[in-house]
């Protein structure tokens, strides 16, 4: 409630320039024509996207066939997603991009590499047809399980290419998280690398595939780009080269003509079981909306150079340093390392040394510049900036009012993007050259975009009450569905607001007078640690897999720069004493089970966790204890209630 009161008491507003607003691609009298269409027709305002924005082979017969909670957008219509990001910038109107950046890419050590629209086409279409030499057939799963180089681009577009289903697994999960999430997409393909730079420091990749493939026989295929020349172990009869196949490949591959409704691709996302949720998109919804939020969001325009800092193995990277960006024949800029490597600086550098026109980061990212101090940025010449934006948790006002004034030099628009791995794309947003912002406001829906907050009963509601965080109407980059499990995908998404037909985003929100919205954080038992999404039974089973661990508790708990900290509460077996060399060890093996960036910052131990007499976990207990406040609310429900009195005991921290 304090954060609350705190946002709402936020009353500076922001305006675009008038210089800003008259080039923008949506000005103000456009963006008010655009949100009046969106607002009368959804449909209609999504088919005049669709139509300027993206390329058809075959035009749809019907926009959209809506029985919630399934939705079919475009219904006929052909396209080919590789086709959009690339044929079409290099042959008839668009044929003067061929020589235009598609990529910027720039390693750790500091190498980089700049790819053409005419090169990555070219790249594409060789790893189209090195995947079909090796049986990759329309609908199959492909793995992929790289670091931040240009090879992960094309393999991505190569899948969309033929038809295939890419499933990116991101560099910094485990071989437990890998071999899961193969089994359960039941891909028989995996790329790879042998690893990538961080921090200094060349880390595997092949290896940890090497040893997730024990627990994932299905497996019959490995492609291993070169990236960092480790060693590696290579199964002969299973494991491939890149570049002996891509020598070999011929550079000749037509897109394939795909369904509207063709699978695109999975992301595994956490949800609120300890079990990962393959979120399902597919080819012409999510290509329209990735592509047309680019195009207004970002205000993108031929001689922008446009940097998103997000891992491609995300969904930011999916949707926009990839497929939105490359589908308007933009030139993205990926990084492959830390922001800290070799100095605090790197960002500012490479944004000075590209002239990069339009940065796109995370809050947690914000937060820790500001940490690490001005004089970082002072050093560089950061006037090339034109636009800003975040994304992937509530930015605090003060940090954005610091991004606004340090990094953007006070002219810069700051567009602050809701949205998630389901939506596909951007759906709360402020448009750049119309829209006022005010810090810490995600500002308006996007135009075709019908969000709102509502209560249980899923009546609106506004003002100082927050609300649940709801989208009344199917949009087209919305997910289809989780794979392989209807059920799941109906009853996180869409039972609770059965009636109306709403989606439920898991995040608790509330409306200003202006409609504003204003993000709260999610309302479920996920977690939003630096913007990625962990979900605290993730962690608990990872923890209780542990042998020496009878029960354990996840909560979260506010952090001033990663936004929330994992806080664990683990209870021992048979009278075993918790000490500091057990907490590495149970750190340690969080990160094997799932991924280092999962690991709790504190694990408290105890003899017992607050229970109901029913037997529940009271998180609402742990939570205010994880914080260090005042134990709050009934505790009379609690079997023993002299377990908080030991919790909060400085020993047991
Ligand atoms: O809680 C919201 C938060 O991130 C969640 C979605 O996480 P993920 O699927 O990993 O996608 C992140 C990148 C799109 C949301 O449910 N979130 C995302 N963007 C914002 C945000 N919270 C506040 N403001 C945002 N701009």
């Amino acid at each position: 409630m304090a954060d609350l009161e705190s946002i709402l008491e936020e009353k500076r507003v922001f305006k675009p320039s008038a210089e800003f607003s008259k080039k923008a691609n949506w000005n103000k009298a456009t963006a008010k024509a655009m949100r009046e269409l969106g607002e009368k027709s959804p449909q209609r305002f999504w088919a005049k996207m669709a139509k300027e924005n993206i390329t058809w082979m075959k035009p749809w017969k019907k926009v959209l066939d809506w029985k919630a909670p399934n939705a079919k957008w475009f219904l006929g219509g052909k396209l080919n997603v590789s086709h959009n990001c690339l044929d079409r910038h290099i042959e008839g109107e668009g044929s003067w991009r061929k020589n235009k950046a598609a990529i910027i890419w720039e390693g750790e050590p500091g190498d980089t590499r700049t790819i053409t629209y005419g090169q990555l086409h070219r790249e594409v279409c060789k790893f189209s047809n090195v995947l079909k030499q090796q049986g990759v057939k329309k609908g199959d799963r492909v793995v992929l399980y790289m670091p931040m180089i240009p090879e992960l681009a094309v393999a991505m577009l190569a899948c969309t290419r033929i038809g295939a289903i890419h499933s990116i697994i991101f560099g910094g999960f485990s071989a437990t998280s890998i071999s899961d999430r193969v089994n359960d997409a039941g891909a028989k393909i995996i790329v790879t690398a042998d690893g990538g730079f961080r921090r200094g420091k060349p880390f595997g990749l092949k290896s940890i595939v090497n040893e997730a493939l024990e627990s994932a026989p299905g497996v019959k295929r490995v492609i291993v780009a070169k990236r960092t020349a480790q060693r590696v172990s290579m199964q002969v009869g299973r494991d491939l080269w890149w570049d002996d196949l891509m020598a070999e490949a011929s550079a000749n591959c037509p897109p394939a003509e795909m369904d509207a409704e063709d699978p695109l691709f999975i992301l595994y996302t956490s949800g609120t079981t300890g079990k990962p949720k393959g979120i399902l998109h597919t080819t012409g919804g999510y290509l329209t909306q990735a592509t047309t939020t680019s195009k207004y969001v970002f205000d993108l325009k031929d001689d922008d150079i446009y940097w998103c800092t997000a891992d491609i193995g995300w969904v930011t990277g999916h949707s926009y340093v990839v497929y939105g960006i490359l589908a308007n024949g933009a030139t993205t800029v990926m990084y492959e390392g830390a922001p800290n490597s070799p100095a605090e600086d790197r960002f500012w550098d490479i944004i000075e040394r590209h002239r990069i026109t339009i940065f796109y980061t995370a809050p947690t990212a914000i937060r820790t510049f500001i940490r690490w101090g001005d004089e970082h940025i002072k050093k560089h010449d950061l006037s090339s900036l034109r636009l800003l934006g975040t994304v992937g948790e509530p930015i605090n006002p003060e940090a954005w009012t610091w991004y606004q004034k340090v990094i953007g030099g006070g002219r810069c628009p700051i567009v602050d993007t809701w949205w998630q791995t389901e939506t596909g794309g951007i759906m709360i947003t402020s448009l750049p050259g119309s829209v006022n912002t005010k810090p810490g406001s995600a500002t308006l829906p996007f135009p075709g975009i019908c969000a709102d907050t509502v209560n249980e009963a899923g009546e609106s509601v506004s003002g100082k009450t927050g609300g649940l965080l709801v989208i009344k109407k199917p949009w087209p980059g919305m997910l289809r569905g989780i794979w392989g499990d209807k059920k799941r995908f109906r009853e996180t998404y869409w039972d609770k607001f059965k009636k109306q037909g709403f989606y439920l985003a898991g995040d608790g929100a509330h409306r200003d007078r202006q409609g504003y919205f204003w993000i709260m954080g999610r309302i479920d038992d996920v977690m939003n640690v630096s913007g990625h999404r962990i979900g605290t039974m993730e962690v608990e089973s990872a923890l209780v897999s542990h042998a020496k661990v009878a029960e354990a508790a996840v909560v979260g708990r506010p952090d001033a720069i990663t936004g929330t900290a994992v806080v664990a509460f683990v209870t021992l077996k048979g009278g075993l004493e918790g000490d500091n060399s057990l907490r590495d060890a149970l750190r340690k093996h969080v990160a094997k089970e799932i991924g280092s960036f999962a690991k709790p910052a504190d694990i408290r131990f105890s003899n017992a966790l607050p229970k109901t007499r029913s037997g529940k976990i009271m998180r609402r207990l742990l939570r205010n204890i994880a914080e260090g406040v005042d134990v709050v609310g009934d505790t009379t429900t609690l079997e023993d209630p002299s377990i908080i009195a030991k919790l909060q005991q400085p020993e047991t921290r």
